[in-house]
């Protein structure tokens, strides 16, 4: 090539235009030039259209691999969400006395779900007669945020009627938080929410009925109508609180940080088996900051972890740090703060802590309504999940699916054939071994 160009300029040079033969060469020169040069330009063109050719097809290739890749995840996604998972992003607003948006929700996960159940809506008149004009009679309990009433819905389902104090906004906060997380989230460990009313100023929830209410009441109110709860019961309760937790931290995405998780929250069916309530304080990990959420301290006394009491960041380690309260709870049957205790016995885990793992102390802590009625093997176990859940640095507790994996072979002993919550715990993918 630099050949031909130099014999070419120098013909140029020498010869000038008039000389023929120099101009026929000339044209046979430039002939070929163009030849090659346009012989250059299509492989060039050809040479592009490879390339881009090259390029899109391996772009295809590799959107084709991740769809491949995201199919897959889709489908761990669902098969997981239809047992174990929720998804949520809206959240309700109440638009002229009526909420809407996550209340009518058709829900993701058929597997917990009950079928597509929806949240009902009721007017305030369906429930005062629910209720019988809200009547004394009727009243079940009185917590920080409302009355809660016994009361016979049309269809004559037994429901917890919780007719709401809505003084400040925390009240119409904790309202729309309830339905909007409860009427998505639908695991055999929480409590049903069946409907709300939001007539005018009214704010109202209805909740499937626990019969045996409240754990505070079995542990901390004995009576004659409450017999002390026996060790296996105990355990299973523990555990079935852990699942609950377990699937609000690891099987909600974003997940959810319960906030107020106490033996109060801890109601119990027919059958003594708990499910987990009250999601009025609740807080999703949506919201958080560098992987911690930075919120007011709100919560119960005894309760709270401290790092989330002094600083106000929220983890689900804070939810276990509540646990280990409840767990302590039902250990002792202790209260969480109690000032009528000798000095140093006023803060359950203050006192309990360094006994938990002391094999002779932790005897003397057991509940005395117990009776002695407990293999001790079981109780030197249950104590050390207890102290690694109220450990006062957060990141030595456990995570709530190590505690429901650590408690489901104690619980095995106490399960009973006929008893229906084994059906549900088959039911729940949450932890098929259990
Ligand atoms: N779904 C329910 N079924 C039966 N009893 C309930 C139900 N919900 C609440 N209660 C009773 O009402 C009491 C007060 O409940 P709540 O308003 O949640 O108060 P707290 O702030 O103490 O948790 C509970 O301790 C329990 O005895
Ligand atoms: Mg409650």
């Amino acid at each position: 090539m630099g050949t031909d160009g130099n014999s070419t300029s120098s013909t140029h040079n020498q010869t000038g235009y008039a000389n023929p033969q120099a101009n026929g060469h000339r044209h046979e020169l430039f002939h070929s030039d163009a030849m090659f040069a346009a012989a250059i330009s299509v492989t060039s063109v050809i040479l592009v259209l490879v390339v881009c050719l090259i390029i899109v097809l391996s772009r295809r290739l590799q959107s084709t691999g991740k769809n491949r890749r995201s199919d897959g995840n889709h489908r761990i996604g669902v098969s997981y969400s239809v047992q174990n998972s929720v998804h949520y992003s809206s959240s309700p607003e109440v638009k002229s006395g009526c909420l809407s948006g996550g209340a009518s929700i058709s829900l993701a996960s058929a597997g917990l779900s009950r079928g597509n159940r929806r949240v009902q809506v009721y007017s305030y008149k369906e429930l005062e007669a629910a209720t019988n004009g809200f009547s004394e009679a009727n009243v079940i309990g009185d917590g920080g945020f409302g009355v809660v009433y016994r009361g016979m819905l049309s269809d004559r389902t037994v429901a917890a009627i919780k007719k709401l104090h809505l003084e400040g906004k925390q009240g119409e906060r904790a309202f729309r938080i309830e339905v909007d997380l409860q009427s998505r989230l639908h695991s055999p460990y929480l409590v049903e929410l069946l409907g709300y009313c939001a007539d005018q100023n009214h704010r109202l929830l209805v909740f499937e009925y626990m019969p045996h209410g409240g754990l505070q009441h079995h542990l901390h109110s004995p009576s004659t109508q409450c017999k002390p709860l026996d060790w296996g019961t105990r355990l299973r309760i523990a555990l079935d609180c852990a699942m609950g937790l377990e699937f609000l931290h690891e099987h909600t995405i974003p997940s959810v940080i319960h906030r107020d998780f106490k033996c109060s929250n801890v109601l119990l069916d027919h059958d003594f088996r708990a499910k987990v309530s009250d999601f009025g304080l609740a807080k999703m990990g949506s919201d958080k900051i560098n992987g911690q959420i930075s919120t007011r301290v709100l919560g119960t006394t005894g309760y709270l972890a401290p790092e989330y009491a002094s600083t106000g960041n929220l983890t689900t380690k804070s939810d276990v740090y509540s646990y280990g309260v409840v767990l302590l709870e039902l250990l002792t049957g202790r209260v969480p703060v109690d000032s009528k205790r000798p000095p140093g016995e006023h803060v359950l885990v203050s006192w309990a802590l360094p006994r938990l793992t002391n094999r002779d102390k932790v005897v003397e802590m057991v509940d005395p309504t117990l009776k002695g009625n407990y293999p001790k093997k079981e109780l030197i176990q249950v104590a050390a999940i207890a102290a690694v859940c109220v450990q006062p640095e957060a990141d030595y507790r456990p995570l709530m699916v190590d505690i429901v994996q650590s408690l489901i072979p104690l619980v095995r002993n106490y399960i009973s054939i006929s008893s229906s919550p084994s059906l549900r715990i088959q039911s729940s993918a949450v932890s098929p071994g259990y």
